[in-house]
């Protein structure tokens, strides 16, 4: 008995030698986000270490960036954040992050992880953050009861579209579920700009921000196209949640969502089969394009050794092949790890894989703006204030718009 328990107490004291503590800052507060979040806490116990949960509400991450500004600036900054793309550069310039170099050799991220995704997450040349997904935002997704009871077909073009969402209000039902926040709206605006324009105009106008693409009749056209779907959305639109805002659809009192396949992992968690109870397609006119968006977490220097090795570990983990496949089935998104097996997973994320392949080679990858992908965050913020405002101020027409969007796009 004794010598039992003296080895017991052995084996626990190598455990906790090397355990150490990760305190992580997401924003993963929805029903299907929980659950992703969940796997990586849970590979983070197996082993050994605490996780420290650092949730801060809000779709889009806008008041979690809040949030960590002021952490980082009173000197206490958490082992890792969600930060994502040009951010990271603008973080790493702070001198804050911590190299992530050794760790990303031998578990060979440079040969698992597609250019243009390591590129974004190297600073210098040094790996500064790990990638846990990829997240397609050009979705729409349907109720097919609410299409049925309106007679309608699901839109391949914006055209479509209106024709749609004009027989769901007629059939009584809200055609589009919205919420009124400024990042779900630029996710609406730039698919439509990516349907309405195509992939050389988004490059070009929203990534580039080239002066004679932002002002241009395209654009005018876009910013009229989007405005247009105001008239769908009911008016309890203002501030809501982008979750709430694919509730309406799981339950059918709207037709339709405008979002990335976060959505689908609301859907999922809700108990609801792709294909069945929820339909999912390109925006309108997006078909052979795909808009991404790359989470990532960036770890922040730390002192205490058992820590370090805590978030190292929490680096190797998320590159794994196991928890790629757990946390990407949850999330919605799909693994950003390449010659990862899809068996597991639905068609929403068998299309999303092709697509991403497809699109990469035939040049209409495109980085999401509202997703902080695309431009640095000084910039983007100037842009989705403009176009937030144009879509609540019914006063405010498209040659207006467009004049504040190319003064807004000069923003350094
Ligand atoms: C995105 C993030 C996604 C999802 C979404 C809504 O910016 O990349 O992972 O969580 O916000 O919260």
């Amino acid at each position: 008995m004794k010598s039992v328990l003296s080895l017991s107490i052995v084996a626990l004291a190598c455990v906790s030698a090397h355990a150490g503590e990760v305190e992580v800052l997401h924003w993963w507060t929805s029903g299907g986000e929980a659950k992703a979040a969940a796997a990586l806490k849970s590979s983070m116990q197996a082993k050994g270490h605490t996780w420290k949960d650092f949730a801060v509400a809000g779709g889009g991450g806008d008041a979690a960036m809040t949030v960590l500004k002021s952490r980082v600036v009173s000197g206490n900054a958490p082992a890792a954040a969600q930060i994502k793309g040009p951010s990271l550069q603008e973080w790493a310039k702070e001198g804050v992050l911590a190299n992530l170099d050794a760790t990303a050799k031998a578990e060979k991220w440079d040969e698992v992880l597609p250019k243009v995704v390591s590129d974004v997450m190297k600073h210098k040349g040094n790996y500064i953050a790990v990638p846990v997904n990829v997240h397609r935002v050009n979705w729409l997704w349907a109720s097919p009861a609410a299409f049925q009871k309106a007679g309608a077909k699901l839109p391949t073009t914006w055209d479509e579209f209106f024709v749609a969402a004009e027989a769901l209000k007629k059939a009584g039902v809200t055609p589009v579920a919205h919420g009124g926040q400024n990042w779900q709206d630029f996710t609406t605006f730039e698919a439509v700009a990516l349907g309405v324009g195509g992939a050389d105009f988004y490059k070009k106008a929203l990534v580039q921000l080239d002066p004679g693409s932002v002002s241009s009749p395209t654009m005018e056209k876009v910013l009229t196209t989007f405005k247009r779907i105001k008239g769908y959305t009911d008016k309890n639109a203002p501030g809501r949640d982008w979750n709430l805002a694919t509730a309406m659809v799981i339950k059918g009192e709207a037709g339709m969502q405008i979002m990335g396949d976060w959505a689908k992992g609301e859907f999922l968690a809700a108990g609801k089969v792709p294909g069945k109870d929820f339909a999912c397609v390109a925006t309108p006119g997006s078909a052979n394009a795909y808009t991404f968006n790359v989470d990532s977490f960036a770890m922040f220097k730390l002192k205490n050794e058992a820590n370090v090795k805590a978030q190292n570990d929490l680096a190797a983990a998320i590159m794994g092949t196991e928890f790629q496949e757990v946390f990407n089935l949850n999330k919605g998104s799909i693994p950003v790890r390449l010659n990862m097996k899809m068996d597991k997973f639905d068609d929403c994320a068998k299309a999303s894989s092709k697509d991403f392949v497809a699109t990469a080679k035939s040049g209409s990858l495109v980085p999401s703006i509202a997703h902080g992908m695309a431009v640095p965050s000084s910039t983007e913020g100037a842009i989705k204030d403009v176009v937030s405002q144009f879509w609540n101020d019914d006063k405010m027409d498209a040659k207006a718009a467009m004049a504040k969007l190319a003064a807004a796009a000069k923003t350094k």
